[in-house]
């Protein structure tokens, strides 16, 4: 899959960094695979990648400990077969995701259990550095990942993730190659090819579409809050991956065919700053305009950078929605990056800006798009809406 529009640039904040956060990892050993292991044992360079190669046993996580679970697998980034390049799923600011495959079976019984259930197939996504910096990002997003996963009903809701390649740096997750943001970009084009008066008040994905997607994802982000105890700092369509339904018989071709999950954890940290200390996580922050609550993005929220919290999550979600109702990555109006970004800075303004602009019609005045967005975008974090209570008013439909 190609890396769909990116919104914005990308804003990177530097708040804390503990490069030693893993050398106490705690090692106890995984029964090992009947065949050798070979992974990626050194730095990868995105461009110029070195073979995978034979590793050590490595240590794995406690379930709900600031632990890192590591990956000991077999492991080898896909390539194609003409060109001889490597397989991309997309990439962002820090890292490039590779398809990979591995001879890893998935005989569970061989396994001392992971916090994720197995793959059922071979074919996986490794995520690696990009950047020389990006190698702390992505250990510590890793270490926020091991606890997430461990989580009870952690597979319903964020991408299942097999652990850390600390050798190389490297993600390695479930592979789920179809992004929101794609989504998103081709229910708007197919909604302008077909354009009708009847659906021009409805979401671009259809309103059944769109209700089902804020369910799962307001349901997610609940979850994310309150069991996981994790903010995640970074919800926008590009790091929301869709995974197809098995939908038994024949289905209905205008339910939502997907189960939206959680990808992209680089900006997450614990909740609570004690709690976010203690794991050592918060190695970076990174806003992603026009996603990113307003009261991240003031000149003094620049210089002294704070944390991102559950009611900034809660903005970046209803901003996410609203994109997959009006279709417009872009979010607001306007001709230049400069214009939108001065409404994003604005961005509790966000539903007068939105209906002055092209998109304006798919986001009726009290209709449900409207009454689901506006309670999440208020200007006070505090008062803004709680992901509970929030599934209230998405369920009054
Ligand atoms: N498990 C996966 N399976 C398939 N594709 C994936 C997977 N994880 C990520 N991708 C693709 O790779 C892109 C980059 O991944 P990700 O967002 O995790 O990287 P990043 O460098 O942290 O990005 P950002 O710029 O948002 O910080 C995603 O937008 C998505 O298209
Ligand atoms: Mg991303």
């Amino acid at each position: 899959m190609a890396a769909s529009h990116t919104p914005a640039q990308k804003v990177v904040k530097i708040l804390h960094k503990n490069e030693n956060q893993f050398q106490d990892a705690q090692t106890s050993r995984l029964t090992p695979p009947d065949t050798p292991t070979s992974v990626l044992d050194g730095p990868l360079d995105a461009d110029q990648p070195s073979t995978p190669c034979q590793t050590k046993d490595a240590p794995r996580s406690n379930s709900r400990s600031s632990r890192t679970l590591e990956f000991s697998y077999d492991l080898e980034v896909a390539k194609d077969g003409n060109s001889g390049r490597l397989l991309e799923f997309g990439r962002g600011v820090w890292s490039v995701v590779y398809k990979a495959t591995t001879r890893w079976m998935s005989d569970v019984s061989v396994l001392t259990p992971p916090p994720s259930p197995v793959a059922s197939g071979r074919i996986l996504a490794v995520k690696v550095p990009l950047r020389h910096d990006a190698g702390p990002v992505l250990a510590a997003e890793a270490q926020v990942l091991s606890r997430v996963a461990a989580t009870a009903s952690a597979d319903e809701y964020i991408v299942p993730f097999y652990g850390f390649i600390t050798a190389s740096s490297s993600i390695v997750m479930s592979a789920i190659p179809l992004a929101l943001s794609t989504h998103i970009e081709e229910c708007a084009l197919r909604a302008k090819e077909n354009f009708s008066t009847r659906t021009m008040l409805d979401p671009v994905m259809s309103m059944p579409c769109w209700i089902t997607l804020a369910g799962q994802l307001i349901k997610g982000l609940d979850w994310l809050h309150a069991e996981a105890g994790v903010v995640h700092g970074d919800i926008k369509p590009h790091n929301i991956l869709l995974r197809r339904r098995r939908i038994d018989g024949d289905g209905n071709s205008a339910e939502f065919q997907f189960e939206a999950l959680y990808a992209d954890f680089s900006s997450a940290h614990g909740i609570s700053l004690e709690e976010s200390s203690h794991l050592g996580e918060v190695a970076l922050s990174a806003l992603t305009p026009p996603f990113a609550a307003p009261e991240l993005m003031t000149v003094a929220a620049m210089k002294a950078p704070g944390l991102s919290t559950p009611a900034s999550d809660v903005f970046s979600l209803a901003l996410t929605l609203l994109a997959a109702a009006t279709g417009d990555l872009l979010l607001y109006p306007g001709t230049s990056s400069m214009q939108r970004l001065a409404m994003s800075r604005e961005g509790y303004r966000v539903l007068d800006f939105v209906r002055s602009g092209h998109h304006g019609t798919r986001v009726p005045r009290r209709g449900l798009v409207e009454r689901t967005i506006a309670p999440a975008v208020v200007k006070t974090p505090s008062e803004r809406v709680k992901t509970s209570r929030w599934l209230d008013i998405l369920s009054s439909a």
